[in-house]
């Protein structure tokens, strides 16, 4: 489990058993930057009330990344929900009515209290369409409720891409000839939170695919799946200047062509 550094300073951990070894004191260093939600009039309840009303999301909460974390901020306890969905008693008083509770789904904000980087991320010129309009939102990649954050998680990659083909049906497969950079992920050649790249590409030119092809340069020569490639890749890039278009896989030509 990593831990960033910047999240040692700001903020403590509920959870003893998987961050034992990681639990560190309680030194606020920036109050906004992990604020809750506010809501005019309302205090924390904790989490434990939520469960009565809202099983789905309470019964697996405890394997949730975000189940272990604890504001920095004693006197606020148990903020386990309302760290994302801001303080509950308003909403809980009155049964759940509207506009008495964030949701994050309408509103990243409440993310970037802690993830501020995202927003910077999110703002870039090739992005999924989060801020403006709204289209797609964090909880269609990542889980709150539920085990890693990360759906799929690190260690089940085909959740992983599952997670972006249920939208991108068309790079989903099955190919004839598959591309086996795609059992990296998705994320091999695409940052899913935004890139100053055309597609959210990782690279903009050759390097997004020598990372991994690049067997000799030197000597004048580039040599790539056997090939001297030197003037090929003066033509374009490798996907663009009309010799492997079908970076995802393809069904017509197993050096992806088309
Ligand atoms: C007494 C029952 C009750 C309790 C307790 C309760 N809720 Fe709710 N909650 C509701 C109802 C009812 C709705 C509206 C459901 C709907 O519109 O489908 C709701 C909706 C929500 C929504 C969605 C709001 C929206 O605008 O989309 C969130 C988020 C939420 N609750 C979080 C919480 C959290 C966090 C807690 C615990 C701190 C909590 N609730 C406790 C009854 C409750
Ligand atoms: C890490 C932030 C985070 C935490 C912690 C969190 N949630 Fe959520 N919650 C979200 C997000 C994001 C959504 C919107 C999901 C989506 O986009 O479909 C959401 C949606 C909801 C909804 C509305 C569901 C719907 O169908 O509209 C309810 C109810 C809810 N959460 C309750 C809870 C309860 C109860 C807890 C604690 C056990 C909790 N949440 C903890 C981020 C969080
Ligand atoms: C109260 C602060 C806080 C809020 C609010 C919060 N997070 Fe987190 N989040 C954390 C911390 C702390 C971690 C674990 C430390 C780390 O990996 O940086 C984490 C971890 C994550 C991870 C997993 C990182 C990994 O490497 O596995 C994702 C994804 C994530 N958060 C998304 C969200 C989303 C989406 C929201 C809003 C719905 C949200 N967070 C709201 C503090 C927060
Ligand atoms: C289109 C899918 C998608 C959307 C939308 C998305 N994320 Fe992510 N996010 C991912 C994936 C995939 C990873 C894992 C990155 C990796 O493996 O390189 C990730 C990783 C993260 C991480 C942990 C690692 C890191 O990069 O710091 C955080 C925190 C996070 N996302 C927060 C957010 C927040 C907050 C939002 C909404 C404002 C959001 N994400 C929207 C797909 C998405
Ligand atoms: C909830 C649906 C949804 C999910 C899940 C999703 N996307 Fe997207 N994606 C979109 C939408 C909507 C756009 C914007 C399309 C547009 O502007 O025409 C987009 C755009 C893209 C683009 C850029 C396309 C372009 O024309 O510039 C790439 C690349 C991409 N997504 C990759 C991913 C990856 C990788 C994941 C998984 C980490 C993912 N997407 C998950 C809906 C989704
Ligand atoms: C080997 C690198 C690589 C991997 C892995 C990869 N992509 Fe791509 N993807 C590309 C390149 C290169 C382009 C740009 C193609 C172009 O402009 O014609 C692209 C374009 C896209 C587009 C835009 C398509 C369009 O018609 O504009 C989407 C959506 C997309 N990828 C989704 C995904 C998804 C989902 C995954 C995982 C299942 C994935 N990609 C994995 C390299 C990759
Ligand atoms: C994450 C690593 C990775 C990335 C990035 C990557 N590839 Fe691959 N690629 C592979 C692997 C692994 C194979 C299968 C083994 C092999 O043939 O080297 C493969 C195979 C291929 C093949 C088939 C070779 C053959 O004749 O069977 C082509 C063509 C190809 N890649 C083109 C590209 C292009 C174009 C890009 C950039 C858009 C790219 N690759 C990016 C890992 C990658």
């Amino acid at each position: 489990m990593k831990l960033s550094s910047r999240w040692k300073n700001i903020l403590i951990f509920g959870g003893t058993a998987a961050w034992g070894g990681l639990l560190v004191g309680c030194v606020v260093v920036s109050r906004t930057a992990l604020a809750p939600p506010r809501i005019a009039g309302a205090t924390f309840v904790g989490s434990k009330e939520c469960a009565q009303c809202h099983e789905a999301q309470t019964s697996h909460f405890a394997s949730a990344t975000h189940s272990r974390l604890a504001l920095a901020e004693p006197k606020v306890g148990d903020t386990g929900c309302e760290a994302c969905h801001g303080p509950a008693s308003i909403h809980v008083k009155s049964g759940g009515a509207r506009g008495t509770i964030v949701n994050a789904r309408k509103n990243p904000e409440t993310c970037f209290q802690c993830h501020v980087e995202k927003r910077g991320e999110l703002s870039l010129p090739h992005t999924h369409p989060v801020l403006a309009g709204g289209k797609v939102s964090c909880g269609d990649c990542h889980d709150p409720h539920s085990g890693n954050a990360v759906k799929g998680g690190a260690l089940n990659l085909a959740t992983a891409n599952e997670t972006c083909t249920t939208c991108h049906t068309q790079q989903a497969g099955p190919f004839i000839y598959k591309h086996n950079a795609m059992l990296e992920g998705c994320t091999a050649c695409h940052n899913p939170h935004g890139s100053v790249n055309q597609k959210m590409l990782v690279a903009r030119d050759d390097n997004l695919c020598l990372r991994c092809h690049l067997e000799v340069a030197g000597t004048g020569q580039i040599i790539v799946g056997g090939e001297d490639h030197a003037s090929r890749l003066q033509r374009g890039t490798c996907w663009s200047a009309g010799c492997h278009e079908a970076p995802h896989g393809s069904n017509a030509n197993s050096h992806l062509r088309y």
